[in-house]
């Protein structure tokens, strides 16, 4: 495992020439706008990567983007791999992995979710404080020791000065945003109205099918994550989750979105 993802990453090095990646971005549903603002250095398609899966959901495309953007050296995933879509949690957490062999010192991470927090509103944006994982967990198995701790400490998870940061610029972009904890569930079947109560139940705010896995394993290689989430339905009334409204109103948030992650990385230390 150790050496396939080391593989993968002197293969993506010997595509890069000088340029080595500062910050890593998965960018989820809707949010694939993100990456024509980023002024591209190289973009390697997935299917052109020895080791890499191969993204299969409508609406996210397989590349990986290098390039600069806030003044700083960056590599977004435009698509990721879900756990839904047949992937291993190892496949679905490959390209953190490798992202962090390419030196990474950051993780942002976007994602569509369902409200379950009823003050939250369709196209709402959450900063994610925490998270329940409902998933298997991608670090079962034997512990690649090189990577990280057997038993990783999981305070923290989600940066608190990175969400301190993201309070601040909010405020000067007049930008709104919500706090809560993101529920992860495999998918692929959206929540029935008695799992959203139960998600509510035992403390969650939003409920989705990704990002953890990537996180779980992000933290278990210390690096600092910010994640934000939009809230694309509420799963508490009686509307359906529709995967095209989830999309629409996905886009619909990029533009608020892509204002705080460029503000956000522009501040980075
Ligand atoms: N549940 C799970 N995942 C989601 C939802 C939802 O309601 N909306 C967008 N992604």
């Amino acid at each position: 495992m150790l050496e396939e993802i080391k593989n993968t990453a002197a293969f993506i090095r010997s595509r890069l020439g000088e340029f080595r990646p500062e910050v890593g971005i998965v960018l989820g549903t809707g949010l694939g706008d993100f990456a024509d603002r980023i002024a591209a250095h190289t973009i390697i398609d997935y299917k052109e990567i020895p080791g890499f899966p191969v993204s299969t959901v409508e609406g996210h495309k397989g590349r990986l983007i290098f390039g600069e953007i806030g003044g700083r050296r960056v590599v977004a995933m435009q698509g990721r791999f879900h756990y839904y879509e047949g992937y291993t949690m190892q496949q679905v957490t490959f390209p953190i992995r490798v992202m962090q062999q390419l030196g990474i010192r950051y993780l942002f991470v976007s994602n569509a979710s369902g409200g379950i927090n009823t003050s939250f509103r369709t196209g709402d944006l959450m900063v994610i404080t925490d998270h329940i994982n409902l998933m298997p967990n991608p670090l079962i198995g034997p512990n690649l020791a090189e990577l990280g701790p057997r038993f990783p400490d999981m305070h923290n998870c989600y940066d608190r000065e990175l969400i301190a940061a993201a309070t601040r610029i909010a405020e000067e972009e007049g930008i709104k945003l919500q706090y809560g904890v993101y529920v992860g569930g495999t998918g692929p079947t959206f929540e029935t109205q008695a799992e959203y109560r139960y998600f509510k139940a035992i403390g969650g705010d939003a409920a989705g099918m990704s990002t953890v896995p990537e996180v779980i394993v992000a933290r278990h290689m210390s690096i600092p994550v910010f994640g934000v989430s939009v809230i694309t339905n509420c799963g508490l009334s009686d509307e359906v989750g529709d995967h095209e409204d989830v999309q629409r109103q996905g886009r619909k948030a990029g533009a608020k979105m892509q204002t705080l992650f460029i503000r956000m990385i522009e501040n980075l230390k």
